[in-house]
């Protein structure tokens, strides 16, 4: 569907405004062609006739009308900004919905401050687009064409003569608009590249701290800038010529009339008031005419913003929920991935992985970093769907189960800590909506961060992300733990969901995890050896290929990665029993 006619069939819901500003700009636009129109009447009366009654209420009569007309003028204002910017406000809404549910893929394809970008910049330059633009459409057309039924009905001859420049106005802005379509979508871009270097400095800023980056960050930013402004400069100057071309053009129309009807009147053929009235209908009419071919380049302008955000409205996403998707019941414990093959892009992370997690089982996973440990656990809960293989929770394949059932099954500690700017309680009760607070305290508490949380200014409710408000990397996972806990769901994964703890708070959070693992399927990810000695299965990941896996004793006796990986860690094999 042409963008533009979706721009207008968001504004559908709010027709009744449209209408009412369609009304007001009737009126608005008719006035200027009744006042040109006057012109002929008033001139032979006051000047003519010599009409004193007339020309004492001429003044009272002119600020009656002008009052009208602004009464009309911000009528048609008003409920054509408002139904815009209430169309501009469900194209956001839809498209932050729309981009929510895309898969985790599409986010790591795309930078966030360039998504951002879309949601803010380009939403924006899309209401600019149809709220000012719209709201002109209206009353200059409307303006127009009554003013081309004046000029028409005054002498239909020089009419003809004063619109044969229209045509000559619009071949140039036809060729700028399609210009700053153009422009407008690259600036757009540039935009977004900069929103990217700008998230990421202001994310990042302790490390540009550390790394004195300031400055080589402030040339970043600035070349961005620059770039941005280029396209800038562009727009600016396919708008800039857009009112002087169409200027000079219809001052040959104006030029021509001026010749002929001037011949007119002084044959005679037509009276001097009537050419005043015909003059002033046509001074008014190129105004509307100009700001029409303004609207066009505004129009593409929008246009091009509007095209990135229905970009992300239209993106699929890959990962299909199944329709009739399998509910999972609390049974449905066991995990079997079936000789899962993987690859982000080009290269297979995961090759040929069998493993299968009883009902009730840990299991470990442990490898060198970049092994692809947090890559096998994502396919569990469909983070990404498998290249080839399959894999399973109970008897079905994950892509038969529907994903709301999926997530519900499912619980997640991962090793990004992400806490949301909202109080801990609340950060908490993520874990289950509706939670009440006492589940809340217990969950706390068998995460081990009741004592803490109780000692931040207003404890449960004390708001994550406030100035002053710091937690340590080991504090955010452990509220993590919590949320998770109190999920309370038959699957649990923890990657690396203790690795920032010091090994006494660690050795707390253990048993508590130990806890909530009883009678649950578990997958464990860790540095630390030490946690998962007890792991019912060990499976070792090198390069994305399981290379072992069993008990922590029969990997020993291997005496493969794994028994060295322990050598590593705890200087001899002797020290592990102790
Ligand atoms: N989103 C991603 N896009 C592309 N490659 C990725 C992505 N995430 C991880 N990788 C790559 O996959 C491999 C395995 O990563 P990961 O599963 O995080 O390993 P581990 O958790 O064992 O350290 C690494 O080579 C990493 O570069
Ligand atoms: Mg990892």
């Amino acid at each position: 569907m042409p963008v533009f006619k979706r721009l207008i069939l968001y504004m559908k819901p709010y027709w009744w405004r449209i209408l009412l500003a369609a009304l007001a700009s009737s009126a608005y636009g008719g006035l200027d062609a009744a006042f040109a129109y006057m012109v002929e009447p008033l001139l032979k009366k006051i000047f003519m006739s010599k009409d004193v009654f007339i020309f004492s209420f001429l003044p009272l009569a002119i600020i009656l009308i002008f009052v009208f007309r602004a009464i009309c003028r911000y009528a048609n204002d008003y409920f054509m900004n408002t139904a815009a910017q209430l169309a501009v406000q469900d194209v956001r809404n839809e498209i932050f919905r729309k981009n929510i549910f895309l898969d985790l893929s599409f986010f790591y394809r795309n930078q966030t401050g360039s998504l951002m970008s879309r949601i803010v910049n380009d939403v924006a330059a899309m209401q600019n687009g149809v709220g000012g633009i719209v709201s002109g459409i209206f009353r200059d057309a409307i303006g127009f064409f009554s003013l081309l039924g004046v000029i028409f009905y005054r002498d239909w001859q020089l009419a003809l003569i004063s619109i044969l420049v229209i045509p000559l106005t619009i071949y140039p802005a036809s060729i700028l608009g399609k210009k700053m379509k153009r422009t407008a979508r690259k600036g757009q871009e540039e935009a977004g590249l900069f929103a990217s270097i700008l998230q990421e400095t202001l994310s990042g800023i302790k490390v540009v701290k550390a790394f004195s980056l300031e400055k080589s960050m402030v040339e970043q930013f600035k070349n961005a800038n620059l770039k941005y402004y280029s396209f800038n400069r562009k727009m600016i100057k396919y708008n800039s010529l857009s009112s002087p071309i169409s200027e000079v053009i219809t001052s040959l129309g104006i030029a021509a009339v001026i010749f002929f009807g001037g011949s007119k009147v002084m044959a005679n053929e037509m009276s001097a008031p009537e050419f005043f009235s015909f003059i002033t209908a046509m001074a008014l009419l190129y105004s509307p005419l100009k700001k029409l071919i303004n609207s066009y380049n505004g129009i593409q302008q929008c246009i091009g913003a509007s095209e990135r955000v229905f970009e992300i409205i239209d993106a699929v996403p890959e990962i299909i929920d199944s329709p009739n998707g399998y509910k999972l019941t609390q049974s449905d414990n066991r995990v079997e991935l079936r000789h899962v093959y993987f690859k982000y892009q080009d290269d297979y992370i995961l090759e040929d992985v069998c493993l299968v997690a009883e009902k009730g089982q840990m299991v470990a996973l442990v490898g060198p970093s970049g092994g692809g440990k947090s890559t096998l656990v994502s396919l569990i809960a469909r983070f990404f769907d498998t290249s080839e293989g399959q894999v399973l929770i109970g008897t079905r394949d994950v892509r038969d189960i529907s994903k709301e059932s999926l997530m519900e099954h499912i619980a997640l500690v991962d090793q990004e800590t992400i806490l949301f700017h909202d109080t801990v309680a609340n950060n908490i009760r993520y874990g289950k909506p509706g939670a009440t607070d006492d589940e809340i305290i217990k969950a706390a508490q068998a995460a081990f961060a009741h004592d803490f949380i109780m000692e931040m200014p207003n404890g449960y409710q004390t708001s994550i992300g406030d100035r002053g408000i710091r937690l340590s990397g080991g504090q955010r996972q452990r509220i993590c733990i919590a949320r998770a806990i109190l999920k309370n769901a038959p699957i649990l994964i923890l990657d690396e969901a203790t690795s920032a703890l010091d090994t006494e708070s660690e050795q707390m959070v253990q048993k508590a995890l130990e806890n909530l693992m009883a009678d649950r399927t578990t997958f464990v990810i860790a540095h630390r050896l030490s946690t998962v000695i007890h792991a019912d299965k060990i499976v070792v990941l090198e390069k994305g290929k399981i290379v072992e896996s069993g008990s922590h004793t029969a990997l020993l006796e291997n005496n493969e990665l794994y028994s060295r990986l322990c050598s590593q860690q705890f200087g001899s094999e002797k020290k592990i029993d102790a």
